[in-house]
C-alpha cells in the first residue's frame, strides 16, 4: 500500500482555524500516512535534514500542507525546501532520491477566486504563483500533480468570514485532496509510471540475468530495434546479449516525456527516453559516450494485480 507524507509548513498550527482541521482530517482518514508538523518540529528554524529527507524517501506520495502567504509557501516551509531539496538527493549526478514519487502542493488561500485573474486585484491564477515550485517537482523528477487548494479561508472574528464556513471548506478540501490521492496510488496510469521507472532502473543496471524484462514481455513481443526486428523471448535474448555487450553498466535512462492512450490491447505508452552510456572498445560503437534521444512506444496490458505485459516496443532514435 502506497505511504503518504504530510509536510505541514504552517508557522503556527495551534493558532490556525483550516490547516489544523485539514491536517487532522488527513490523519484520520487517509490510509497510511505520517505528518511532520515543521512549526514544533522546527520551532527555531533550525531542520533536521536527515530526519526530513529519510521521511521523504520512505514515502511514495508527497504533500506539502500550507497557508498561501504573500503569493507563496510561509518561510519554514521555504526553509525546509531550501535545506531539504539538496544536491545529489533532490538533484545533481547522483540527485535520483525523488524520482518517480508523486506530489501535490495542498495550501488554503486567504483570497477569493475572481481576484486571482488578470482583471483581479491578485492580476495572476494560482497556477501562475505555484510555477516554481511546479519546476522544483519536475527538476526533482517528482510526478506533479494538479494542486489543491481552498480560496476563503482567512478567518478573523467578526471580521472575515464565519468559522463553521471556512471549517466546513477545509473538510471539502481534505475530501478533494484524499480523491486525487487516491487516484494517483490506485490508477494504472500510476501504476504504468512505476512500471516504467522500474523497467528503465534495470536497464541502467544491465543485470546479468534478463529474468526481470522476461517476466514482462509477452511470449510473442515483436521489438522494433535500430538494430532490426527481434520476436519473442529468444528474439529478446539476443537483442539483449548485444545490449549488454556494448553497453557498460551504470548508464543513465531519464524518462522526460510520458504519455499514455487506450489501445485495443489495453494501453499505448508514447515515451521520450534520454540515454547516456558508455560503450565497449570492442563493441560496435568503440568506446564512444553516447548521449541519445529516443522515442519509444509500446503496446501493453495491465491486469487487476498491476502486472504489466508488453506485446509490442518501438525504439525510434532521434538523433
Ligand atoms: C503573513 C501572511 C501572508 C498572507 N498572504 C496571503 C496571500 O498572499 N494571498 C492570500 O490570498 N492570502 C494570504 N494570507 C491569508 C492566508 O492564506 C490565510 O490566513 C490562511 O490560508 C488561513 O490558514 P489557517 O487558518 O490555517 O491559518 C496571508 C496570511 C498571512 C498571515
Amino acid at each position: 500500500m502506497s505511504k503518504t507524507v504530510v509536510i505541514s509548513g504552517h508557522p503556527n498550527l495551534e493558532e490556525s482555524f483550516t490547516n489544523t482541521v485539514i491536517i487532522d482530517t488527513l490523519q484520520s482518514q487517509l490510509e497510511n500516512v505520517s505528518v511532520r508538523r515543521l512549526d514544533t518540529l522546527y520551532p527555531d528554524y533550525n531542520i533536521d535534514v536527515e530526519a526530513e529527507q529519510a521521511a521523504l524517501i520512505d514515502a511514495d506520495v508527497i504533500v506539502l500542507q500550507f497557508p498561501f502567504y504573500w503569493y507563496s509557501v510561509p518561510a519554514l516551509m521555504k526553509k525546509w525546501i531550501d535545506d531539504v531539496m539538496s544536491f545529489n538527493f533532490a538533484y545533481g549526478p547522483e540527485g535520483d532520491k525523488l524520482k518517480g514519487k508523486d506530489f501535490f502542493l495542498s495550501f488554503t488561500v486567504g483570497g477569493p477566486e475572481e481576484s486571482y485573474d488578470p482583471l483581479g486585484y491578485n492580476h495572476f491564477t494560482i497556477e501562475q504563483f505555484v510555477f516554481p515550485l511546479q519546476q522544483t517537482a519536475y527538476l526533482a523528477g517528482m510526478n506533479y500533480h494538479k494542486p489543491v487548494y481552498t480560496h476563503r479561508m482567512v478567518y478573523i472574528p467578526n471580521v472575515y468570514n464565519e468559522l463553521e464556513d471556512v471549517q466546513a471548506r477545509a473538510k471539502d478540501h481534505s475530501v478533494r485532496l484524499i480523491k486525487e490521492i487516491h487516484k494517483v496510488t490506485e490508477s494504472d496510469e500510476s501504476r504504468l509510471r512505476k512500471f516504467v521507472s522500474l523497467w528503465f532502473a534495470q536497464f541502467d543496471v544491465l543485470p546479468e540475468s534478463d529474468a526481470f524484462f522476461l517476466e514482462s514481455l509477452s511470449e510473442d513481443v515483436v521489438m522494433t530495434m535500430p538494430e532490426g526486428e527481434f520476436k519473442g523471448h529468444a528474439g529478446f535474448k539476443d537483442w539483449y546479449a548485444v545490449a549488454r555487450s556494448t553497453f557498460k553498466p551504470n548508464c543513465i535512462h531519464d524518462v522526460e516525456q510520458f504519455e499514455l492512450k487506450s489501445s485495443d490491447k489495453g494501453y499505448q505508452l508514447e515515451l521520450r527516453i534520454l540515454l547516456k552510456a558508455d560503450t565497449y572498445e570492442d563493441s560496435m560503437m568503440k568506446g564512444e559516450s553516447i548521449e541519445l534521444n529516443v522515442n519509444e512506444t509500446w503496446q501493453v496490458s495491465i491486469d487487476e494485480h498491476g502486472s504489466v505485459t508488453i506485446y509490442d516496443y518501438k525504439v525510434v532514435p532521434m538523433n
